[in-house]
């Protein structure tokens, strides 16, 4: 591993739910022990997809009120997915295959079944009361302030034994811990160090912008939106001094060891100016940006999104692109697959890894995964419940089908959730068997991408100014340029490039339509249906 650049501007980083992953125990629940024995799928391995790093989510005790996001100890292995053992088992043979492996730290609350929370609750007088926000009723009204949850209702719920309200960003069953208290930052600070201590290269930040409150808990003042939640401006609940003393003092921990890194969830996902503004210096090495997450299927907006997130970035700080997440994105290729998924999802592969920044690949998008059909009784997800059916996340929380085997050999026992019912041809051993494959595309990409300084490294130049049908775009880099000609359509394209391509001896070097390949005719781009083709040229 090593080298001048930071690893993680280089990387290709899988996001792995672990739940969904593989179970090794038979109890429907994917589990390390099954992640450890899928390793091959991603890296070392002969047929392996070849990303660089991977993130999971959260594999500590949860009583799973959020399915993990509820953390009850943040030491510990939750027992359904391992024991400590495991987990370093995974974090060595992960290594030893040159992947590296962020962990999903929860630090904006705990559950509700924490021992610190037990404590807190118990009296007033309690030393750890302050570790959490606890108020009385407002004097004019019900609750303390206007606060609402963003995962639906008010942010505060009534304790009878504590005699108080307390509050809560997300579930009732999240409590926030109160960052302002120097105990509480020393304490989580230490969390971080257990793990660094125990080898994992860095952390993927979950909703850190809301550490932190205003200590006065104002109102927030009230605006235009859909849900309680959007009716205000989020003044007081986020983004507050304390965050960023706490990212600077998780930034110097990070630091102190090498080659270590954090990407960061931002809260208001929508807004790349916000996630730029905890990048950097003394602050995160990568923010999510999930505007792609709210695109249509047009290159356009794709356009949109990329020149918002440079832009807001700059030249220094550096960007990273998602178009699929566990969460409210959910899975792409629901969003724009259509009659054409494969044909899509190699299209928007491309675009993913072609783009300069730090790409991030769900678990079953190399695949083409599509969302799973779930019905409203097997929702599991308290916030598809809640928001059904606008806002679901069960159906891109599927299994991944390993084959076609019963339950797609996910499981020996009966899966937590339903797998997609199209697994039986769409799994990971049929699409690794086929050479054109989604599958095969992106280990192409991938291996294109580690090859090409230009892709990993290179500016970011746009090449056609009002894409309508195709998009085209140079990355430049000393020594090496890259042209990427995407067409997002089902007919032919002669795609006029705006600005003249740089003389040199370009050549194609990946198409996803081999039999009727791209070709370059001056600044014209010729694209079959929905082909995704680079060409490289080295000087
Ligand atoms: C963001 C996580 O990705 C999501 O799954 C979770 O529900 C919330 N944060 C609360 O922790």
């Amino acid at each position: 591993m090593g080298g001048d650049r930071p690893w993680w501007k280089d990387a290709v980083i899988y996001h792995i739910y672990l739940r969904s992953f593989a179970d090794s125990g038979g109890d429907g629940l994917g589990d390390i022990a099954g992640l450890t024995a899928h390793l091959d799928h991603l890296r070392g391995g002969p047929n392996s997809l070849g990303v660089d790093a991977l993130w999971i989510t959260p594999p500590f005790p949860s009583p799973d009120a959020d399915f993990g996001y509820d953390v009850s100890d943040y030491r510990g292995i939750d027992p359904r997915m391992g024991t400590p053992e495991d987990f370093d088992r995974f974090l060595a043979e992960a290594h030893r295959r040159g992947l590296r492996v962020l962990l999903d730290l929860v630090l904006n609350h705990t559950s509700i079944e924490h021992p610190w929370f037990a404590e807190s609750r118990r009296s007033r007088k309690s030393p750890r009361r302050d570790w959490y926000y606890w108020r009385d009723a407002s004097r004019h009204r019900r609750y303390p302030n206007n606060w609402q949850s963003v995962f639906g209702g008010p942010a505060w719920t009534w304790d009878e034994a504590a005699g108080q309200f307390y509050y809560h960003m997300f579930l009732p069953e999240q409590p926030d811990l109160n960052w302002s208290n120097p105990a509480v930052r020393r304490e989580l600070l230490n969390v971080a160090r257990f793990w660094l201590d125990r080898g994992v290269d860095g952390f993927r930040l979950d909703a850190f912008n809301v550490w932190g409150k205003d200590p006065a808990l104002p109102d927030n003042p009230p605006r235009f939106g859909l849900r309680p939640y959007d009716r205000q401006v989020h003044l007081y609940d986020m983004d507050r001094p304390v965050m960023d003393a706490a990212l600077a003092d998780l930034r110097a921990l990070l630091d102190g060891y090498p080659e270590r890194m954090a990407v960061g969830e931002t809260i208001e996902r929508d807004s790349p100016e916000k996630a730029a503004l905890h990048v950097g210096e003394g602050k995160l090495h990568l923010a999510f940006n999930f505007a792609f997450g709210a695109s249509p299927w047009r290159p356009r907006a794709f356009l949109h999104a990329v020149e918002r997130w440079e832009a807001a970035l700059g030249p220094e700080r550096w960007p990273s692109y998602v178009l699929s997440d566990h969460d409210g994105a959910g899975r792409h290729i629901g969003r724009y697959g259509g009659r054409h998924p494969d044909e899509i999802a190699k299209v928007a592969a491309a675009m993913l890894l072609t783009l300069r920044g730090t790409p991030f690949i769900y678990y079953g998008d190399e695949i083409a995964l599509p969302p799973t059909p779930i019905r409203r009784s097997q929702i599991l997800d308290p916030v598809s419940k809640h928001y059904w059916p606008f806002h679901m996340r069960d159906p891109g929380r599927a299994p991944l089908p390993w084959n076609a085997s019963r339950h797609g050999g996910f499981t020996t026992g009966r899966p937590w959730l339903p797998l997609h019912p199209g697994y039986p041809s769409r799994n990971v051993e049929a699409q690794s068997a086929d050479p054109s494959s989604v599958f095969q595309f992106y280990r192409q990409l991938i291996a294109l991408r580690r090859g090409s300084v230009a892709l990993r490294a290179g500016d970011f130049h746009n090449l056609t100014r009002r894409p309508g049908r195709g998009w085209a775009y140079l990355r430049q880099a000393p020594g090496e340029r890259a042209l990427v000609a995407l067409n997002f359509y089902r007919r032919p394209l002669r795609l006029a490039l705006d600005r003249s391509l740089p003389a040199g001896d370009w050549r194609l070097a990946l198409s996803s339509a081999p039999s009727t390949p791209a070709h370059l005719e001056g600044d014209i781009v010729h694209l079959a249906p929905f082909e995704a083709a680079v060409f490289l040229e080295k000087s």
